[in-house]
């Protein structure tokens, strides 16, 4: 079976995310969302909120598993068995940033490979921090987070 895993911390979840998964699912028989919990940035949701949010999402679809990692992503690639880890490129600065980071990981090991998909023009633009930003200040995030993840938004802003 042709398995992937997708890195990110995914804080939230958001359509161009959703995008880059559906395209992996093209290629592969099996997509592993892994949440990044030990992330430098500190982050809105928990990381097992984090999880169910991407769970929700993907209630449907048997293919797409989550699960959780801290550490190096590499080590736990190697961990799991996957040879394969998908990244997303939105414009020509996640390039320069992206291979860097992949660059560093072949230094780390031989085992892995990083495959980048590029999003759709239509997320181009959509990052978690400014998803985030445009629904604290009121903002319509409709079209660029899934249906749970608006829900989790909304409960999160009546709470704070
Ligand atoms: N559509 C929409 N947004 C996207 C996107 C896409 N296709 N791809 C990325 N983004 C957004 C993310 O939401 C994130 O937004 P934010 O900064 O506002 O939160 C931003 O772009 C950066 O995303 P990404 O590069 O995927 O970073 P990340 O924080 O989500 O994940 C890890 C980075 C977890 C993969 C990386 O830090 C890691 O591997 N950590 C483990 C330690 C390690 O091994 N480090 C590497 C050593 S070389």
């Amino acid at each position: 079976m042709r398995v992937a895993l997708y890195p990110g911390s995914f804080d939230p979840i958001t359509t161009g995310h959703v995008d880059i998964i559906h395209r992996a699912l093209e290629i592969f028989d099996q997509v592993e969302v892994g949440v990044a919990t030990n992330i430098r940035k500190t982050s809105t949701f928990s990381g097992d909120e984090r999880i169910s949010m991407i769970r929700e999402t993907f209630k449907d679809e048997p293919r797409v598993i989550v699960t959780s990692f801290s550490g190096l992503l590499v080590d736990y690639a190697v961990d799991r068995g996957i040879k394969t880890v998908i990244r997303g490129l939105r414009a020509v600065s996640d390039f320069e940033y992206e291979f860097q980071m992949a660059s560093m990981n072949r230094h780390l090991t031989d085992q892995v490979d990083f495959m980048f998909l590029m999003t759709s023009e239509e997320h181009f633009f959509v990052s978690s921090s400014l998803v985030r930003e445009v629904a604290v200040n009121g903002g319509d995030v409709s079209r660029f987070v899934p249906g749970p993840v608006q829900e989790h938004l909304r409960n999160r802003l009546k709470a704070d």
